[in-house]
């Protein structure tokens, strides 16, 4: 293909916004992770993007907008606290369940009286908002199960051809998804930990109680919640950096790591530099791992950045397993430690019990 014919951004971001007001699906980056978006007040489309993703119709979907101003129609109200909220963190990785309107159609919500509502700050996101002039229904496009895509080119290997246009915007900045909060019935509730932590909340919040969602359950804060989450093919073992080689053997042999006849087992290992060369030393002395790649992160942005793109570049070398050293939970910490637990087989963690998954 010529120079001349190569399509420019902006062809893109045009097909991208038809696509989206003729209700079909577009892949677009958000600095969080890549999302599937939709046309958010066309049930026909939104149902499509449950059919794409393999996604429970009981989960629902957070609504992006372009600005707080958007997000008016689809909420029943704004209470104060929301609006302190979105002036501090919007547009960003924040995303406030809030009271539906009746505009909102119930596929997006699964039927619930509750609507996600973000306003993302990637650039490209934002002028397809702009230019569709439409808020648009976006999980994060993978399929069911899988980790979230930060990259173009992961969302694409999950949902190929059921995509319309993907909009390329490059590696994500934050890489993992928006902190979502509950602010309902007039309390405060962190249901997903995300890059704006909780003790960010608190301090825009003074004398606000911002409770934590407990998780799990038969009836989940969040309906996300009760369903398995960002699993890579590879086997995760999620571990302190203090972990002994007996309890690494165990925790891998436990979750059928092994099992490529006589070769060695392949393994990733993952964690904040420092503390990773620990648990290495544990791997080599265990012997019968080779371990194929290391990565060490210098902060806890970084390890945030990298852990989808490393889930997936184990699952591409079909790695057997993947040993994450869980960070401190502080910060953007607490959100990569939710995102490892929810994806290991097996987590060792600081209790020093064994908890499987
Ligand atoms: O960063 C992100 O949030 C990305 C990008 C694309 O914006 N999106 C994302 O969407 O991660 P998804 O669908 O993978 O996760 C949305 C989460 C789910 O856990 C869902 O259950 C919860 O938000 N959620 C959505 N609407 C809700 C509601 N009305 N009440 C409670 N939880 C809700
Ligand atoms: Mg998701």
């Amino acid at each position: 293909m010529k120079d001349s014919q190569k399509q420019r951004p902006s062809d893109d971001l045009d097909a991208a916004a038809a696509a989206i007001r003729e209700g079909r699906l577009v892949v677009f980056p958000t600095e969080t992770v890549y999302g599937l978006g939709a046309d958010a007040l066309n049930a026909e489309a939104v149902a499509s993007i449950f059919a794409a993703k393999g996604r429970p119709a009981d989960n629902p979907l957070i609504v992006h907008v372009a600005g707080v101003e958007q997000a008016t129609p689809l909420v029943r109200e704004l209470p104060d606290v929301a609006r302190k909220l979105f002036e501090e963190f919007s547009p960003g990785p924040l995303t406030l369940v809030l009271p539906a309107s009746e505009r909102v159609p119930r596929v997006v919500t699964a039927g619930l009286a509750t609507v996600a509502i973000r306003v993302p700050a990637h650039d490209l996101a934002r002028e397809l908002l702009l230019a569709c002039r439409r808020p648009i229904a976006a999980p994060s496009a993978n399929r069911s199960g899988e980790p979230s895509p930060t990259t173009v080119e992961m969302a694409r290997r999950s949902l190929g051809e059921r995509v319309s246009v993907y909009l390329d915007g490059g590696p994500c900045r934050v890489g993992l998804e928006s902190t979502v909060i509950s602010v309902d019935t007039g309390g405060v509730v962190m249901l997903r930990p995300g890059a704006i932590a909780v003790d960010d909340v608190r301090r825009v919040l003074p004398g606000v109680a911002v409770e934590i969602a407990s998780g799990g359950g038969d009836r989940p804060a969040s309906p996300g919640m009760k369903h398995r989450h960002y699993q890579p093919r590879a086997r995760v073992v999620a571990v302190t950096e203090d972990v002994s080689v007996e309890n690494l053997r165990a925790a891998l042999a436990a979750c059928g790591a092994h099992g490529r006849g006589d070769e060695r087992t392949k393994c990733m290992l993952m964690g904040m530099e420092g503390p990773v060369t620990g648990v290495a030393g544990a791997l080599t002395r265990l012997g019968e791992f080779a371990v194929a790649s290391v990565h060490a992160p210098g902060s806890l942005e970084r390890y945030a950045r990298g852990l989808y793109a490393w889930f997936h570049e184990a699952d591409e070398a079909r790695m057997d397993a993947i040993v994450a050293v869980l960070p401190p939970a502080d910060g953007m910490g607490t959100a990569i430690r939710d995102r490892l637990v929810r994806s290991s087989s097996i987590v060792l963690d600081e209790s020093g019990r064994e908890r499987l998954s």
